[in-house]
């Protein structure tokens, strides 16, 4: 069976390299046409538009930046949902909104479709590597068929419950890295401010429970000033309004969830959204 792919940037490439590497034919689209060559040098179709995907597939995942990206390609006006088989599987691995993706659930039922919400986590190197945790809403039926399809992308599937739920822990995981790399930049600061070594503070700091051990990932990033994306800068301070948006809709205060989305906010502005978001450094060192 072909397996369609929508969206291959810094995570969908690599996902769906190692689709093709198991074996599997993949049909291939990308907004920007060049990032789809690799893979079809290798042997995947190439499509023209996300409707040509639908017209070959009969299961098609996407890995897109933002929730208003998978609107337009899947229900936009010329999206492929429509133009799916009935009772195809969509598999969306995009970092959306839990109440985002009910809607996305609800409309695709509708339409006749099934869908299942599958965001990951872990960045480029878990995706090249095909260790992702995959985070699953939806139908245990639906995710039965293209375990194997996640196993070859990851290390381990969390079913998280129905759809919304995958999309709940997902949010709840980012929130917390974006605060931890954010509270480390800022730890860092007063420690060299006070005449620490910045590679002294820290190893001191990451070997103490203290630090999140996410971030000895990220020692090397800072140290040498490398903010080569792995996660873009621009997709945290997304997934931060994201879960400032399920906040509101759950009538919940989260302050330091605001503060920390209103730093990225200003990371943004300055310029480094294109970066890693370990860039996150520069808002509290601008000399870095
Ligand atoms: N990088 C990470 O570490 C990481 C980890 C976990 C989850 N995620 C999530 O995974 C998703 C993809 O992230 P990424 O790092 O792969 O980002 P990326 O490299 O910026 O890729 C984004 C993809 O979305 C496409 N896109 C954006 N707007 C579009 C539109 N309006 N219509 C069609 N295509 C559109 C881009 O197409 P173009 O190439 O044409 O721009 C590209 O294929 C995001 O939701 C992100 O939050 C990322």
């Amino acid at each position: 069976m072909k397996v369609g792919f929508i969206g291959l940037g810094i995570m969908g490439s690599r996902m769906a390299a190692n689709l093709q590497r198991a074996g599997h034919k993949l049909v291939v689209y990308n907004r920007t046409q060049a990032k789809a060559d690799e893979l079809v040098e290798k042997g995947a179709v190439r499509a023209q538009s996300v409707e040509e995907v639908a017209k070959q597939c009969r299961l098609v995942f996407t890995m897109l930046a933002t929730p208003e990206a998978v609107e337009e390609v899947a229900v936009g006006p010329d999206g492929f949902l429509r133009a799916l088989p009935g009772n195809s599987l969509w598999v969306d691995c995009s970092t959306v909104n839990p109440s985002f993706s009910q809607k996305m659930g609800h409309i695709a039922r509708k339409m006749g479709q099934r869908f299942l919400y599958a965001p990951v986590s872990g960045s480029l190197v878990p995706a090249e590597k095909g260790e992702l945790i995959f985070l699953v809403g939806g139908d245990a039926a639906d995710l039965e068929q293209v375990r194997e399809l996640l196993d070859v992308m990851g290390k381990s599937v969390v079913h998280a419950g129905e759809n919304g739920q995958g999309a709940s822990m997902k949010i709840v995981i980012n929130m917390l890295l974006a605060q931890a790399m954010a509270a480390f930049s800022e730890s860092l600061r007063l420690g060299t401010a006070l005449g620490i070594a910045e590679e002294t503070l820290c190893q001191t700091l990451l070997s103490t429970p203290a630090a999140a051990p996410f971030l000895k990932l990220k020692q090397q990033k800072l140290l040498n000033r490398d903010f080569s994306p792995e996660f873009p800068l621009e997709w945290m301070h997304k997934d931060l309004h994201l879960a400032s948006i399920t906040a509101y809709e759950q009538n919940i205060a989260l302050p330091s969830l605001q503060t920390t989305k209103e730093l990225y906010a200003q990371a943004k502005q300055q310029g480094f959204g294109e970066e890693d978001l370990s860039a996150i450094y520069k808002v509290f060192r601008p000399d870095a």
